[in-house]
């Protein structure tokens, strides 16, 4: 085996009463592909944060190329060639591609005055060298999040990197996208890179690391080459239970009944005659590739974007969703794709982002807010989603990833919508809460008051939680299954057909 690049030995970390990290024990090796897997909570963040020196441990040593040091700070951790791309990718959204790509390059190289010239000689270095064409001058925030996590990586390698850390990079990519992020992994790892890389999709995990490392709760479960594990074991070691995914089959549904029904809907540069209805009972699902229209979709009914043509009915009844505003004295909630920009305000605390949705509700007859409520329905969620927490007051940017999500979904589904549109609720979702949401959901159709349409990438979540499954592709539905009728590898041979 190779040397050892990175050596976390028995690091601590609590944040008020919450013990983040228990002692935990992390070994990279050189030119090593590892991944850190685990839980929403467990800690999988904060180590990473305790390795590029944004936090101090309480205890424990990070060794790195044999040299010990109690703690990094963060101009430190980035001069022995560590790269991090966050969860939220640090990306600023106002600048273009090469200002995010080589700005900080240039600050960091100590130069007083930008070159610009030279700005975008380096950015477009940094994106050939990981071969990806995205345009220079494109203001980033106008990107997909693949073009933006594909731009933090192009940044992460000018920095003389020997280890670049990716929290959760793939979770919001498709699988052609994920392909395109494992070469260029592939060949960081060749140029001696290590490469350390958090996920909750086991398969990428199977398909790219050598080694892996579990946590649960804060603790070190084990670390071993990523070959001789099952699925089953994997699972086991990640939440201490077996897990198995049963079809769903909408036995109970009641189709000469429509709850939600859309009749040739059309968004200009979007989508054309789009047609589907939803029985009570059921679950629909839409899937299809990034670009094929299916958010655009999603964000139409719900207001976000107004369709140049077509119908909407909620029970038979014809409705007009323009604004968001409509859509929410409608009563269809949307639980949308990118929560960090969204779903939520990351100034607020937990409490107040999971009442907002409900202050209609809430309200008492003198117009105040009835907090106590509030606070008693947000347990209740908090409960039934187990969403991990320390103090509701915190703010809700002291919540691991996941968990935001699950706020997200909670304080949608406490406004007990007509309709619910879910756009991947379960990105970034570890697969222990995402089966207990799939449940969730499946709960919440067979109560048969709820119009449920899963729009989603994510071909097991769609395949086992979706009777009916439409493809869309290009903006047009090419085609409607049971999804008893089909398998995985069917179903994304499907969404991929005939697409360039
Ligand atoms: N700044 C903070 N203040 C308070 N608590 C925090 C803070 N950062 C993290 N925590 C808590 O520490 C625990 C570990 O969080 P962390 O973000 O490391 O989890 P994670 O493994 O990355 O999860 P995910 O898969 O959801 O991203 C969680 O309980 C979280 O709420
Ligand atoms: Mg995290």
């Amino acid at each position: 085996m190779s040397e050892i690049l990175l050596e976390a030995k028995e690091i601590s970390k609590h944040f008020g009463g919450v013990k983040a990290l228990d002692k935990v024990n992390l070994t990279i090796h050189k030119g090593e592909i590892h991944c850190l897997v685990g839980e929403n909570g467990c800690g999988k963040s904060t180590l990473i944060k305790i390795i590029s020196g944004f936090y101090k441990p309480d205890g424990g040593s990070i060794y790195f190329d044999s040299q010990e040091y109690p703690s990094l700070d963060i101009n430190q951790s980035i001069q022995m060639g560590i790269q991090v791309i966050y969860q939220d990718m640090s990306i600023f959204p106002n600048l273009t591609v090469a200002e995010n790509i080589a700005m900080n390059y240039e600050l960091y190289n100590k130069r007083k005055l930008v070159n610009w010239k030279n700005v975008r000689k380096i950015a477009r270095q940094a994106l050939d060298h990981i071969g990806i064409n995205i345009p220079l001058d494109e203001t980033v925030g106008t990107l997909s999040i693949a073009d933006k996590q594909l731009i933090a990586i192009a940044r992460s390698i000018l920095y003389n990197s020997k280890l670049i850390i990716m929290d959760e990079p793939t979770s919001a990519l498709t699988r052609k996208e994920v392909d395109k992020l494992f070469r260029v992994i592939r060949q960081l790892q060749e140029e001696g890179i290590s490469i350390l890389f958090v996920s909750h999709k086991l398969d990428e995990v199977f398909e790219i690391a050598d080694q892996f490392t579990v946590f649960r709760n804060g603790k070190t479960i084990i670390s071993k080459p990523a070959q001789n594990v099952t699925n089953e074991q994997f699972i086991y070691y990640m939440t201490g239970r077996t897990i198995e995914e049963e079809y769903f089959t909408a036995k109970n549904a009641d189709f000469n009944k429509s709850l939600f029904r859309v009749e040739n809907l059309c968004l200009k540069n979007g989508f054309e005659n789009i047609n589907f209805d939803i029985h009570p009972g059921e679950i629909l699902g839409i899937t299809g590739l990034l670009g094929s229209g299916r958010t655009e979709l999603a964000k139409t009914l719900f207001g976000l974007y107004t369709a140049s043509s077509g119908k909407i009915y909620i029970e038979d009844k014809e409705v007009q969703i323009r604004t968001p505003m409509d859509a929410l004295k409608l009563k269809v909630g949307y639980v949308p794709e990118d929560r960090l920009t969204e779903g939520l305000f990351l100034t607020q605390s937990i409490e107040n982002n999971m009442i907002i949705s409900n202050i209609d509700r809430l309200k008492r007859k003198n117009k105040t807010v009835d907090y106590k409520k509030g606070i008693e329905d947000s347990k209740y969620w908090i409960k039934s989603l187990g969403i991990k927490l320390h103090e509701l007051k915190d703010g809700i940017q002291t919540l691991s990833g996941g968990n935001q999500q699950k706020v997200v979904l909670g304080k949608w589904l406490e406004t007990r919508p007509k309709v619910l549109i879910l756009n991947g609720p379960t990105v970034g979702v570890d697969i222990g809460a995402k089966y207990d949401i799939h449940n969730y959901l499946r709960k919440l159709a067979e109560e048969k008051d709820m119009a449920i349409l899963l729009i989603s990438d994510d071909i097991s979540e769609i395949l086992m939680n979706c009777n009916r499954i439409l493809i869309i592709k290009s903006g047009h539905i090419t085609g409607e299954y049971k999804n008893t009728d089909l398998d995985s590898s069917k179903l994304q041979a499907l969404i991929t057909e005939g697409v360039g």
